[in-house]
């Protein structure tokens, strides 16, 4: 290597995201790990519990370096972030500011130049590990909102990398997407990569048009020419690669008797009910909670359902709750989860079981197992791993999936009843149509869709995102 240039590391493969597999919690006085939330774990893990590489991100604690380690057969490399990073980089740009936008403004999005300096910041720092644990040569992937500005970063601390980028969530539309105030450096840090990845092809159209126009760039079928630092140019390609889930292991927890014995526990524990609906989601207003037990209430209160024989599962997992939006939010479904189980209650049956917790995935399969229909009504959504989850876990092909329009499954899904989740009437016939469902009918559809996700798990997904990679130079 040159005299002051960056020093290589080990590691020929390395994803980098802004949390590990794994987070740090303190249960009992004693700390430990646990799962992380949200798709991006769910689909990563399992392929990096393949690879032999290295996993750089977050540790999910404040104020507390650690060094590297192995956990669940992966090498992971922890990325510190203090208190205040916490707050402005995380708390603030990642989710005040970039979530909200990048979720067609479903709440006002903040901007904030001191979240943004944050952002910078904490983006270097993610930057510099991974170009401290690379070997000359290497591939990086760098996953999600959090790290837009990476690629470019790390370009200009080893230009030998190849580096990939995958965005979990939706690309707005140019006309949303033209509010951001650092809409050209953000761009700019994105076409640091070779190769750019997003879920749907219209987040990718709507990418490439914000290139043509903040960067000037044109495209062709979303391929383009970036001039670097050097003055050398590069070939650079945006695309969709939708994201999956390790089907085969959802199948398989499915079919092991105790996972089975819980689903019946499950339904016996609710009281045995005719038709058990469910909702499993991160408490995020992305996702269209109110929406669903507004729905719910009014079927309940037009009598086209009854307590007596129906109840709704809500898990809504913990997330960002410092954030004012999330808070509000908890707010809001916790009191109408209140009232409308104040109002159509019995001693004996509940209308909806809320739970705001998060499981392991052998008790979120019994609870796939144990649902008669799934319903994800979401505003937006880059994927939605739930929805696919639950359609593997149908093993014996019953079972019937309500799926929201503006999530990225519906365009793989097709045989799901697709839903408008602003048109509550929609939603409200869909889940009637759902809970009387001939199973000749519900078989037929929830095969095609488990050929769907049983063909396209997520090991296809990571090869071919990563073979497009090797040929992009
Ligand atoms: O894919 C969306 C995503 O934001 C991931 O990047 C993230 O890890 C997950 O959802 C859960 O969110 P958080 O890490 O903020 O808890």
């Amino acid at each position: 290597p040159q005299p002051g240039a960056t020093p290589t590391g080990d590691y020929d493969f390395i994803v980098v995201s802004n949390r590990l597999s794994v987070d740090r919690v303190v249960v009992d006085g004693e700390s430990d790990w646990r799962r992380s939330p949200g798709g991006l774990v769910t689909a990563l893990a399992p392929v990096m519990a393949q690879a032999d590489g290295a996993w750089v991100g977050w540790n999910g604690a404040v104020d507390e370096p650690l060094d590297e380690f192995d956990h669940s057969g992966m090498h992971l490399v922890p990325v510190d972030l203090s208190q205040q990073e916490v707050e402005l980089y995380y708390e603030g740009f990642a989710n005040a500011t970039l979530w909200p936008l990048y979720h067609d403004v479903i709440a006002p999005p903040e901007f904030h130049r001191t979240w943004w300096d944050a952002y910078r910041r904490v983006n270097r720092r993610f930057a510099e590990a991974s170009a401290k644990a690379a070997a000359e040569g290497a591939t990086v992937w760098v996953q999600d909102y959090q790290l837009q500005l990476v690629p470019a970063m790390l370009r200009q601390l080893r230009p030998d990398l190849r580096i990939g980028f995958f965005n979990h969530i939706p690309f707005p539309p140019l006309e949303i997407y033209a509010q951001l105030p650092w809409r050209q450096q953000v761009l700019e840090g994105l076409v640091g990569a070779d190769l750019i990845g997003f879920q749907r092809p219209g987040d990718a159209q709507n990418f490439t048009r914000c290139v043509r126009r903040f960067l000037g760039t044109a495209s062709r079928q979303g391929i383009f020419t970036v001039t670097d630092e050097d003055g050398s140019e590069r070939r650079v390609e945006a695309r969709s690669f939708p994201i999956a889930i390790d089907a085969q292991h959802i199948a398989e927890l499915a079919a092991d008797p105790d996972v089975i014995e819980r689903a019946r526990q499950i339904r016996h524990e609710l009281g045995d009910p005719t038709t058990v609906l469910l909702g499993v989601d991160r408490l995020d207003y992305t996702k269209g909670i109110p929406h669903r037990l507004k729905a719910f209430g009014e079927l309940l209160e037009d009598q086209r359902v009854s307590v007596e024989d129906c109840t709704l599962v809500q898990v809504a997992s913990p997330s960002r709750e410092r954030v004012e939006h999330y808070k509000t939010l908890r707010e809001e479904v916790e009191s109408t989860v209140g009232r409308i189980n104040g109002t159509f209650d019995t001693l004996e049956k509940t209308a909806i079981r809320y739970l705001h917790q998060s499981y392991p995935v052998e008790e979120m399969v019994a609870l796939y197992l144990a649902a008669d229909v799934l319903l994800v009504t979401a505003l937006r959504d880059g994927m939605n791993l739930v929805a696919k989850e639950y359609v593997a876990a149908r093993t014996r092909n019953s079972g019937v999936l309500v799926l929201s329009e503006f999530t990225g499954a519906a365009e793989q899904l097709r045989q799901a009843l697709l839903v408008n989740t602003h048109d509550i009437d929609g939603v409200k016939n869909a889940i009637v149509r759902a809970i009387h469902m001939e199973p000749r009918e519900a078989a037929r559809r929830m095969r095609a869709m488990r050929k769907q996700v049983l063909d396209h798990d997520v090991q296809r997904w990571s090869t071919d995102f990563l073979s497009a990679l090797q040929e992009q130079r």
